[in-house]
């Protein structure tokens, strides 16, 4: 009998697996927050995702590598900036360490004073509702409080490691 037909099967290696994840066609965001001290906080994320209608809430994932896995994990509100094609500037920015990220960008206060990016295709406003273990990452859910659109602009969507944009439409 093969290795493979006994069940065994070689280890998934992290770069391979990544490459195969990238595959997966997302939208990308920006998660903002404000640290207790003051001042705004925010990274590029394509992890978002919907967990449920009613009670509204959503996901996203954050590497325990980030400086800013405290802050995200206890803060008792955070926003997802989802961000459109016009604002792929702002996805690299909000991606690159060792910035100010937030440099000449008019944000407005969200709830809890968390700050929105303008020119989003839509913000939802969250109250953390659960933090999870997830292997190298924390899983974290959020309550949906409030959330507003901005029709007609082109989505920003994020596939095999390249940017593009489609069309969304008032419906
Ligand atoms: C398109 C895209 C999607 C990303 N998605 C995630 C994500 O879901 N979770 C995450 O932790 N980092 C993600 N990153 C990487 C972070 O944006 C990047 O590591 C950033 O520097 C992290 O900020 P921090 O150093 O403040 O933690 C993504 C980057 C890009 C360009």
């Amino acid at each position: 009998m093969s290795p493979e037909a006994a069940g065994a099967v070689a280890a998934v290696d992290p770069r391979d697996f990544r490459r195969s994840l990238g595959l997966y066609a997302t939208g990308v965001a920006v998660v903002t927050t404000t640290a207790p001290g003051g001042g705004n906080v925010g990274l590029t994320i394509n992890s978002f995702a919907s967990v449920s209608l009613d009670p509204p809430l959503i996901l996203w994932s954050l590497a325990k590598t980030s400086p800013r896995l405290g802050l995200f994990a206890t803060a008792e509100h955070f926003a997802v900036n989802i961000l459109a094609k016009a604002q792929e500037d702002i996805c690299t920015r909000f991606a690159r360490p060792g910035e100010d990220r937030f440099a000449g960008l008019d944000t407005a206060p969200g709830i809890g004073g968390v700050p929105l990016i303008p020119d989003c295709l839509a913000h939802l406003e969250c109250a953390r509702e659960q933090v999870i273990e997830g292997g190298d990452h924390l899983i974290l859910i959020g309550r949906v409080l409030r959330h507003r659109r901005t029709d007609g602009q082109d989505a920003l969507v994020f596939c095999n490691g390249v940017f593009t944009g489609i069309p969304t439409e008032k419906h």
